[in-house]
Parts: structure tokens; C-alpha cells; sequence
């Protein structure tokens, strides 16, 4: 028997820390990856009476656009682990007189009392699993047979500018160590082989891609630098990282980051920075 995984292998904690930061932001980050989302429902193209799983759910954005797709006589069910997350979706669907349905419950063991579903959607909800084949095969038992699944996932970060730029700012300041490739996190499926591994060992067959590659408003659309800035702090990895530092390695590292978004503001739009990320289907 080995020790404890190391951190990075034990997958982000969703249900707690990562949860409260992701409601508190919500609308920030749901800007920043919305044209993402938009262009994976664009391909996804729902169609009235479908049953539809939205894997990862989140602040349910997607579910609600979902139950739009697929109207009255279709489902659309957000799965997220997050208590917070499917508090939030549940609250915006009864406000907005959605039939989106949430439900709290980890993906990688749930059983549905709604399956099986048609079609399964994830927008960067399906890197997180720390074992992902056994997340997979069960994600597969809540489909039919031959279901189609669409889902995004980041692609490497040195085609993600937002990332990289951000942790170069870290780096500057504080030593990090080299990130472990496919360690559950955001870039688990940077490496799209790694994904076609782990789809086949799960029963998913005919894998195809699209990149979408464009830029993302880093903080949301129309933040300022400043702006972007406290969010990076308040939200994202890198600043958890520089929080630990305090004094001034944080007060320099803000500063380096509010001068980096400077440079790409553009007025009307925001902090602009490039990324790409797969669009990827498959077949239960
Ligand atoms: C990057 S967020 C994306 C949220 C949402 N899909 C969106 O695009 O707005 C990742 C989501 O996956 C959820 N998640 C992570 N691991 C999960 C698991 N094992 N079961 C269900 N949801 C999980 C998190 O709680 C979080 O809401």
C-alpha cells in the first residue's frame, strides 16, 4: 500500500472551497467561458422532447439553456456535486419559470431516478474525477445505448493565455511546482489521446473533435483591469497561491497582474486573453 495520493491527485474540492469560490464569481466566470458554451450547445443542438444530462453543472447556465432546447416534453437535468452550486441553479431555474431539475450528487457513483438520458452535455464539468474510467463506465450506465455526449474541455494551457500569462505573473514571485499531467483539475484532458483512452476503456466509442479557439474575458465581459485582477485573487488557483505569500510578494504580484490586463484591455470588451479548448463527442 502507498502513502496518501499527493494533492494533486486527489482531485479539487468541489463540494467545499472550490464550490464557494465558484458561487461567489459565479457570474464572472460563467462570462468568461459563456462563448464556449454557447458554441458547444450550438453543436450539441438540442431538439424538443430530448432527456438531456448536464454533467457538472454548476451555477446551471447550460442546464437552463438546455431545458429551452429541448422544451415541455424533454428533460433537462443538472448533476453537480456542489450543495452551494445546485442551491444557486435551483433558485435561478424557479426564478426564471424553468423546468431545468438540479440535483446534488457526485457523478462518479450516482444513480438517477430520471435515467436513462438521451444525450449527455458537460461544459468543463467532467475533468475533476480522481479515478475517471469507473466515473466514466457510470456515467455510460445513465445513458442509452448509443447516446451521444458533448463535452468541453480546456486544452493545453500554453494555448490558454488567460492561464498562462496569469501563472507566468505567479511564477515571477513564488516557486510552483511543475504541474502533474492528468491529475483531475481543469487541464486533466489537455492531452485529447489521454481523453480517447479513458472514453474507450468506459464502452464510449467514435470520438470526434472540433477545437474552439478564440479569446475570453478574463473577470468577464467589460471588467476592468483592476477588476480582473480581484478576481484572479479572489477566484482562481494562482491567487490562493500568492494569498499564501501575503505582504509583499502579494501586494508586487497585483501589481505585475493589474499591468499584464492593462495591456489587454480593450474598452467595451474587457481583459482579452486567447484560449482554446476541445469540443469533443462520443457515443455510449
Ligand atoms: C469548472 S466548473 C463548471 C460549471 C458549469 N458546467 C459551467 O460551465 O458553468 C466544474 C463543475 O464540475 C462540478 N464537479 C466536479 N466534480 C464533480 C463530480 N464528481 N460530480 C459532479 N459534479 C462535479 C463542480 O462542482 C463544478 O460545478
Amino acid at each position: 500500500m502507498g502513502g496518501p495520493a499527493p494533492e494533486a491527485l486527489k482531485g479539487e474540492d468541489w463540494a467545499g472551497e472550490m464550490g464557494e469560490r465558484w458561487l461567489a464569481s459565479l457570474d464572472r466566470f460563467e462570462g468568461m467561458i459563456a462563448p464556449i458554451g454557447a458554441a458547444l450547445l450550438a453543436r450539441a443542438d438540442y431538439q424538443p422532447g430530448e432527456r438531456v444530462l448536464d454533467l457538472g453543472c454548476g451555477g446551471g447556465a447550460t442546464t437552463l439553456a438546455i431545458a429551452e432546447g429541448v422544451g415541455p416534453q424533454g428533460t433537462a437535468l443538472g448533476l453537480d456535486i456542489a450543495p452551494m452550486l445546485i442551491g444557486r441553479a435551483r433558485q435561478r431555474a424557479a426564478d426564471a419559470g424553468s423546468a431545468a431539475r438540479f440535483v446534488c450528487a457526485d457523478a462518479a457513483t450516482a444513480q438517477l431516478a430520471e435515467q436513462p438520458f438521451d444525450r449527455l452535455f458537460s461544459r468543463f464539468g467532467s475533468m475533476f474525477f480522481a479515478e475517471p474510467v469507473p466515473a466514466f463506465v457510470n456515467l455510460r450506465t445513465m445513458l442509452k445505448s448509443g447516446a451521444r455526449i458533448d463535452l468541453a474541455v480546456w486544452a493545453h494551457p500554453r494555448d490558454n493565455a488567460w492561464m498562462m500569462e496569469v501563472m507566468g505573473v505567479v511564477r515571477a514571485h513564488v516557486e510552483v511546482p511543475p504541474a502533474v499531467p492528468r491529475a483531475p483539475g481543469p487541464f486533466a484532458f489537455e492531452d485529447l489521446g489521454y481523453l480517447e483512452e479513458i472514453l474507450a476503456a468506459s464502452g464510449f466509442a467514435g470520438m470526434d473533435v472540433v477545437a474552439y479557439q478564440g479569446e475570453q474575458a478574463v473577470g468577464g465581459p467589460g471588467a476592468t483591469p483592476e477588476e480582473a485582477t480581484n478576481f484572479v485573487l479572489a477566484s482562481m488557483a494562482a491567487g490562493r497561491i500568492l494569498a499564501e505569500q501575503g505582504g509583499t510578494v502579494l501586494a508586487a504580484a497585483r501589481a505585475d497582474l493589474t499591468a499584464l490586463f492593462a495591456r489587454h484591455h480593450r474598452a467595451g470588451e474587457g481583459v482579452m486573453l486567447g484560449c482554446k479548448a476541445w469540443l469533443v463527442t462520443a457515443r455510449a
